[in-house]
């Protein structure tokens, strides 16, 4: 039989509650993404708290397919640094389309990584398809949907927290899974350097979708 316990739960006024959404509308619309990180430390409490945020997610069949490596040794943010920029030069040399080079040209990024050096942690985040339990396989489900929401909710407790991110794809990224030392079932899913932002950081002057666009009624 299941267990169930009592849902922790206090209500809030109709104004309360549109006070909190206000707030953290506004907070969520000052996070930018932040490719120039200052030499500054993290405390590891902080990381740790930020971490656990993200392992509040919600799961599908609560399996919490995800592993959160972080990476503050310089010798290996230097092999992570180097291997993504091998791949990254390829790409935007040869895989990238015409497309995907021209949506990139206003955020003026190119396959120089020295955020990978310069941010004090790396959180290099890996999801598992399935875990490896009594000599066996078991399937975890909705993996990708699942460590996305993670990554959101890692990303928006890192802004809440007075520090910067940058969400990196370096494609492709199995690199991190022979550099970190993890087993066959993790898989890289993405990498979020994390830090304060170098004084006098700028970063890409880029819109966002007015509700219309991304809401409909019906
Ligand atoms: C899945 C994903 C992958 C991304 N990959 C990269 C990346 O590899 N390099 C990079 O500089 N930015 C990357 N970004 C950051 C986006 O460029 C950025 O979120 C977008 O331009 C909007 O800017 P903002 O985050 O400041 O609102 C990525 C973002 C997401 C969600």
């Amino acid at each position: 039989m299941p267990e169930f316990i009592p849902l922790q739960y206090s209500p809030l006024s109709e104004e309360e509650q549109q006070r909190r959404a206000t707030a953290f509308f506004e907070q969520c619309q000052r996070r930018r993404t932040v490719r120039d990180f200052s030499n500054e430390p993290v405390s590891r409490k902080l990381i740790e708290t930020l971490i656990m945020t993200a392992g509040t997610a919600p799961s599908g069949a609560n399996r919490q397919p995800w592993k959160f490596v972080v990476v503050t040794d310089a010798a290996l943010k230097k092999r992570i640094r180097e291997a993504a920029e091998k791949e990254e030069k390829e790409s935007y040399e040869q895989r990238m389309t015409d497309q995907w080079l021209q949506d990139l040209k206003v955020l003026g990024t190119d396959w120089h990584k020295e955020f990978l050096e310069s941010a004090p942690a790396l959180i290099v985040v890996f999801s598992s398809n399935y875990e490896l339990e009594n000599g066996g396989i078991h399937k975890n489900y909705y993996v990708k949907e699942s460590v996305g929401i993670a990554v959101g909710f890692l990303l928006a407790a890192i802004h809440n927290a007075g520090l910067a991110a940058l969400t990196h794809t370096p494609s492709p990224m199995n690199f991190l899974q022979e550099i970190l030392e993890r087993p066959e079932n993790e898989k890289p899913f993405l990498l979020v350097p994390i830090g304060y932002p170098m004084k006098g950081a700028l970063v890409p002057d880029i819109g966002r979708k007015k509700l219309n666009e991304i809401a409909l009624w019906r």
